[in-house]
């Protein structure tokens, strides 16, 4: 029997559903050996509001996975989430003393740089290198070893609430799971869906929850910019129950099963059955009538997003184009629709990169689970438990104190 390492699990906790999932590091790559959803309840665009009904959620989405794993789940890789995580550029400099760039220089001047002010609610989650320069040399991604007097470094900072992090563990506590790692949900979803080639030349990733769109621009290897609005598929169909007169669980099902984000090619003979409000009685309408009421919501979603990347000015980074994800990104017609409002090549992005329970995880919907598990696997295989531990060169690369300080807190 092959030795077996040991398991790590990613847990997304959204706002439209709780997702599980359990991997094993293998000689073939990373397998997916347990998933596990539940519906969520408990959550309001991205943020915790319910202990108990989230930790029940929790529960039985890591029960469900366990259950398919053959595993008893104790710690897990958790992604915080929400309209209060925010990202910022800065930029540090230091002297290089001995004239050769040493780790203990580059620890430095990444301690410079993330260096902001911050209100008392606030902490600083990620510190994402995004390159060195050395003396007038830039462009640097490993600057140790390399001869200089001046050493500076700009890196891209999520920060976020300190509650919102403090709630989440809470109920991963209360539902028997010991929190490894805390890792802002944009960017394991980034680690999940893009190619090395995507995030070279340049690419936004938009990932469509129910209550929230976050959206990442990598560039050159690096994070430019990170911001999550609070907007989501949960909208869409807000707008569906309310212009349909229907109850919102059948809004979801006609959004799913007939929506589509594009009116011109929803059929006008075909016509599905409504259920009435309040014991009203169903009634017909047409694919068309329901695409009318979904493409100007989709519509005004995108455009935000475009927005807030013109805003940080990043819509000239973007070679590979837009990359939607997360569930929303699923309703159909929405990449077409992108397509136009974005005037770059728009794709569907899955979780790539697996092997074992693929055809289970291959949803928009589990990018932000995978990416968690990815992240995990990476600091399990580099024993990366240590904070701030250098420069690695990609998303996730210095490890910041969040779980030592919400250890400590709890
Ligand atoms: N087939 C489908 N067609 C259209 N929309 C869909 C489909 N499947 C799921 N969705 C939508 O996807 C959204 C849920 O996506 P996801 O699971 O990524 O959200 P979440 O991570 O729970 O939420 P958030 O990230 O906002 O906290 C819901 O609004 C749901 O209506
Ligand atoms: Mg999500």
């Amino acid at each position: 029997m092959r030795k077996r390492n040991p398991l790590v699990v990613g847990l997304d906790v959204g706002t439209y559903k709780i997702g599980v999932i359990v991997a094993e590091l293998t000689e073939s790559g990373v397998e997916i050996t347990g998933i596990g959803t539940a519906v969520s309840r408990g959550l309001k665009k991205g943020v915790v509001v319910n202990i108990d009904a989230t930790v029940e959620s929790i529960r039985r989405a890591v029960d469900e996975a366990e259950l398919m794993a053959g595993c008893e789940i104790r710690s897990v890789t958790a992604g915080v989430a929400g309209c209060h995580l925010k990202g910022v550029n800065m930029h540090g400099v230091v002297a290089v003393k001995s004239r050769e760039v040493g780790p203990g220089d580059v620890e430095r001047v990444i301690d410079t740089a993330r260096a902001i002010p911050l209100p008392a609610d606030r902490e600083v989650l990620h510190v994402l290198p995004q390159e060195f320069i050395v003396d007038d040399q830039d462009g640097i991604k490993e600057p140790v070893g390399m001869a200089g007097v001046r050493l500076e470094a700009r890196v891209h900072i999520v920060t976020g609430s300190i509650s919102t992090g403090q709630n989440l563990v809470k109920c991963c506590n209360r539902a028997g799971l010991h929190v490894r790692d805390v890792l802002g949900g944009p960017l394991a979803a980034a680690e999940a869906v893009l190619t090395p080639e995507e995030r070279e030349l340049g690419v936004a990733l938009v990932d469509l929850g129910a209550g929230t769109t976050s959206v990442s621009v990598v560039h050159a290897g690096a994070l430019r910019h990170t911001a999550v609005l609070p907007v989501g598929g949960g909208h869409v169909t807000n707008d569906l129950a309310a212009a349909l007169r229907t109850p919102f669980g059948e809004a979801e099902r006609l959004k799913q099963r007939h929506g589509s984000a594009v009116v011109q090619t929803a059929s006008v003979e075909q016509t599905i059955e409504v259920a009435g409000l309040g014991g009203r009685s169903p009634y017909l309408l047409s694919r068309r009538a329901l695409a009318d009421v979904i493409e100007p919501r989709a519509e005004e979603m995108l455009l935000l997003v475009k927005r807030e990347i013109e805003r940080a000015g990043c819509d000239g980074l973007l070679t590979s184009g837009v990359v939607l994800t997360g569930g929303g990104a699923t309703l159909a017609g929405l990449t077409e629709l992108a397509d136009h409002v974005f005037h770059v090549p728009v794709r569907l992005g899955v979780p790539l990169h697996l092997t074992g329970l693929v055809d289970a995880v291959a949803s928009p919907m589990y990018s932000t689970a995978v990416g968690l598990v990815l992240h995990g696997l990476r600091q399990q295989s580099s024993g990366a438990a240590r904070s701030g531990d250098g420069v690695r060169g990609q998303i996730g690369v210095v490890r910041q104190r969040m779980v030592e300080w919400l250890r400590e807190f709890f």
